[in-house]
């Protein structure tokens, strides 16, 4: 009798155990956008593609149309793939990481040629994997 109980308690708290270190290998596994995709973006095209701003006296539009400084615009896209920059789940459909992957030569390759470097592939997969797992921002809403 005791030492069935005893079994019983093991296997249970075995099984709790399990349980509780795979949710949180899923959450640990998951893409972060502000920690993670954010600083990517930042880093490489926020320069040309930000909320209109003056420069030196010079005002200056986000180029396309498109600016990458917050969810609601990331998502609304630019002027020529309108809800077409991010389909969540979709990577492949995503003009986002579509014009990073597209050759230095072709017109809208991301940065454009000699604007600065290109995104890495680690980068890139790491975007990618963001699209897949559904593209959320989080609590993060960027600039309004
Ligand atoms: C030096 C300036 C510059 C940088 C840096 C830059 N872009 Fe662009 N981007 C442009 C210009 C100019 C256009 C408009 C091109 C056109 O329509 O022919 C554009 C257009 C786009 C478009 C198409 C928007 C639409 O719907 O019309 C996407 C998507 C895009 N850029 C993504 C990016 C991403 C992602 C990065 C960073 C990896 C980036 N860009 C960095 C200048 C830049």
């Amino acid at each position: 009798m005791k030492t069935t109980l005893t079994l019983t308690l093991g296997a249970l708290l075995a099984l709790g155990l399990s349980v509780t270190s795979t949710t949180s290998a899923q959450d640990a596994g998951k893409v972060d956008f502000e920690k993670q995709i954010l600083p990517i973006l930042k880093e490489s095209c926020f320069k040309c593609h930000e909320k209109e701003n003056e420069d030196n006296g010079k005002i200056k539009k986000p180029k396309g149309g498109l600016r990458l400084d917050s969810a609601a615009t990331i998502t609304k896209g630019g002027k020529e793939y309108p809800d077409e920059n991010v389909v969540a789940g979709k990577p492949d459909a995503s003009w986002l990481v579509k014009t990073m992957t597209l050759p230095d030569t072709d017109d809208m390759a991301m940065p454009p040629e000699g604007k600065g470097d290109r995104v890495t592939p680690a980068n890139i997969d790491l975007i990618k994997k963001w699209i897949t797992e559904g593209a959320s921002f989080g609590a993060w809403k960027g600039v309004e």
